[in-house]
């Protein structure tokens, strides 16, 4: 399959229609189990180059650890997460979407996987996120190695505590209306 270090952005960015939606299923590790239609042809990858990879082998560079940080501690916790993730597809083009992430449960209740349901980002919205992402990465770059996604995370809590709100809070407030 295509390494992950062989593909380079190129610029192009690929916008979700407002009608389609990018689904995706994970095992508890965060390996594809599932993929739509939509997640392959956006992402440009066969579903055999997808399935049993790690979710991270449509990471773009630009994204903050801090983001994934949040994810993972979120979706650890029990809890659902609605994110902007910018993703790199298997071509170069990138796109961003407005992701809810949440775990899955069986019938007792245990937690056996992850799901996640994608649509397209409002552009007033991106706006806001590619500042704050951009403020992630600073500290990112600032804080260096092991630990950084930490750091980014503790601004952007402390950043959030001023306000009283989630991450998934702030992102409705910014995101709700308009595209
Ligand atoms: C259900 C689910 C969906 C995910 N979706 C994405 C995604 O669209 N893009 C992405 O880069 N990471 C996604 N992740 C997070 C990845 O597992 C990973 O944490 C992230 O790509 C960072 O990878 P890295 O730690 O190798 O830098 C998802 C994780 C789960 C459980």
């Amino acid at each position: 399959m295509t390494s992950r270090t062989a593909v380079r952005p190129s610029g192009v960015e690929r916008v979700l229609a407002d009608d389609e939606l990018i689904v995706s299923k994970t095992d508890l590790k965060g390996r594809l189990t599932y993929t739509n239609d939509v997640f392959l042809r956006i992402s440009a990858i066969e579903e055999h180059e997808a399935l049993g990879q790690p979710h991270n082998l449509i990471r773009h560079p630009d994204m903050p650890r801090g983001v994934f940080r949040l994810l993972w501690d979120t979706l650890r916790a029990g809890d659902e997460l609605f994110a902007y993730v910018q993703n790199l597809a298997f071509d170069g083009a990138h796109y961003w979407v407005f992701a809810h992430v949440t775990p899955s449960r069986d019938a007792r209740g245990t937690t056996v996987g992850y799901h996640s349901t994608r649509r397209a980002v409002s552009r007033t919205a991106l706006t806001e996120v590619e500042a704050l992402y951009a403020q992630m990465l600073r500290v990112e770059t600032q804080h260096g190695g092991k630990g950084a996604d930490e750091a980014s995370l503790a601004w952007l809590r402390a950043r959030l505590a001023e306000q009283g709100r989630t991450y998934s809070e702030w992102l409705w407030s910014v995101a709700g209306g308009a595209r």
